[in-house]
């Protein structure tokens, strides 16, 4: 039995330099843990709320000090004081308190920021490592380390548009985290090189840490990723994957889909991205149909199981709900699990066993408003996910979770996840 003494919050920054929420949790027992939560840029429309302050001569609105307040005031005099024996007590009251379908009166990311800093707070009561915590919490076994899924290529949102799709990942098919960041780095630096010679571009990094030189096209974006594979010494597809994440929701308008000056019907896309899959070594598609095409995704399924995963972030955003529909309809076979699209981590844990019972992959994501918090590690490694999808091995609020998987491994050695769709694939580990 747990009991919180006290809560209390910071408004701090992001990777982004915009407002994020961290709180801080102590205990009767005397343990104390803080945590602090991440912000998305291209995120779905059915998301849990984000509050924002909305005052433009602030921040342009994006302060978080309303936020701060509700964890300060409201939440910590509702909390404090009661005893706990499970984190869904916990989030069962913050929920309740909260009092509305999408989190919008408390907001997502206060309620975010208590429960993990709470989650931190009593493993450090229990004497155990957080990722031991987070396997408790969600009744399973350690099993392995996840498979990292590293952004080499950025477009879209976090890089100012200049292309459609978001991510192009590299997926390095080695047995451990420590060997495939090594050839993650030289694929990287290959990569840096191979952009400064064909567009002429210096090492600028969208907000994810990819590169993100003006591509002529898509197809160049998958292109001269293959080619930085290759330069750099791999064989493609044999010791180094791709995964891209399409975002389409963010160029889907009037039921067209405009892709490289095209407007593509969803048949169309579908048919676009089944070439990129036989061309390409891909082994994820994630968001590859807009969030409001729920009656395509099915199709999309049918045609390219065999080849790839079928992941939904946008389309599902960690809520049940929609889980359980997309499971009923066969619409997707993968989902992208990030906690603050839902709010408590008790409702992510629901989203991700109902994944998971229906057989689905999972992927771990950051978000690309990121801090220095590395939580998200002992988080995938906990609850058992397939990939981990951080950024790009560049800057400190991703190398943080990155670093943190290096020491869990260094501790635990847990082998490192298959790479590929199922276990029983040809996969590592
Ligand atoms: P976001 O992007 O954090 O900006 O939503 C990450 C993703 O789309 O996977
Ligand atoms: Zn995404």
């Amino acid at each position: 039995m747990s009991m919180i003494k006290q809560l209390r919050a910071l408004e701090i920054l992001d990777s982004r330099g915009r407002p994020t929420v961290q709180a801080t949790c102590v205990l009767h027992s005397g343990y104390m843990a803080t945590a602090s939560v991440p912000s998305g840029a291209s995120t779905g429309a059915a998301e849990a709320w984000e509050l924002r302050d909305g005052n433009p001569a602030r921040y342009r609105g994006l302060g978080c000090r309303r936020a701060v307040e509700n964890i300060n005031t409201t939440i910590n005099d509702a909390l404090k004081d009661r005893p706990f024996n499970h984190q869904h007590d916990l989030d069962g009251w913050l929920v309740a308190l909260d009092a509305t379908p999408n989190k919008s009166r408390l907001g997502a990311n206060a309620l975010l920021a208590v429960s993990i800093s709470t989650a931190r707070a009593v493993a450090a009561e229990r004497g155990l490592p957080l990722y031991q915590h987070f396997a408790d919490m969600a009744n399973l076994p350690l099993r392995h380390i996840p498979h990292p899924t590293i952004n080499l290529f950025s477009g879209g949102k976090h890089a100012g548009g200049q292309t459609a799709i978001q991510d192009v990942l590299i997926v390095p098919i080695a047995a451990t985290m420590d060997e495939a960041l090594a050839m993650t780095y030289a694929v990287y630096q290959t990569a840096a090189a191979l952009i400064l010679q064909k567009y002429n571009m210096r090492l600028l990094r969208a907000d994810e840490g990819g590169l993100a030189p003006d591509f002529p096209s898509t197809e160049a974006m998958l292109q001269d990723a293959v080619d930085s594979i290759q330069a750099a010494g791999y064989v493609p597809g044999q010791q180094i994957a791709l995964a891209v994440d399409v975002a389409s929701s963010q160029f889907y308008a009037d039921g067209r889909y405009q892709l490289d000056g095209r407007h593509l019907t969803s048949a169309e896309m579908i048919a676009q991205l089944m070439d990129w899959t036989q061309r390409y070594p891909v082994i994820s598609l994630e968001d590859g149909l807009a969030e409001e095409d729920w009656a395509n995704w099915s199709a999309l399924r049918t045609r390219l199981t065999d080849k790839t995963l079928i992941m939904g972030d946008d389309f599902l955003c960690t809520n049940p709900t929609r889980i359980r529909r997309a499971i009923a309809s066969e619409a997707a076979n993968a989902l992208l699990l990030k906690v603050n699209q839902i709010g408590t981590l008790t409702e992510a844990n629901e989203a991700a066993s109902l994944a998971r019972q229906a057989g689905w992959h999972i992927t771990v994501s950051a978000r690309s408003g990121e801090t220095e918090d590395n939580w998200l590690a002992d988080l995938a490694v906990g609850w058992g996910g397939d990939h981990i999808k951080i950024g790009s091995i560049t800057q400190s609020e991703r190398l943080a979770k990155y670093n943190r998987l290096l020491a869990i491994e260094a501790d635990t050695h847990l082998p490192l996840a298959s790479y590929a769709k199922r276990q029983t694939d040809d996969g590592v580990g």
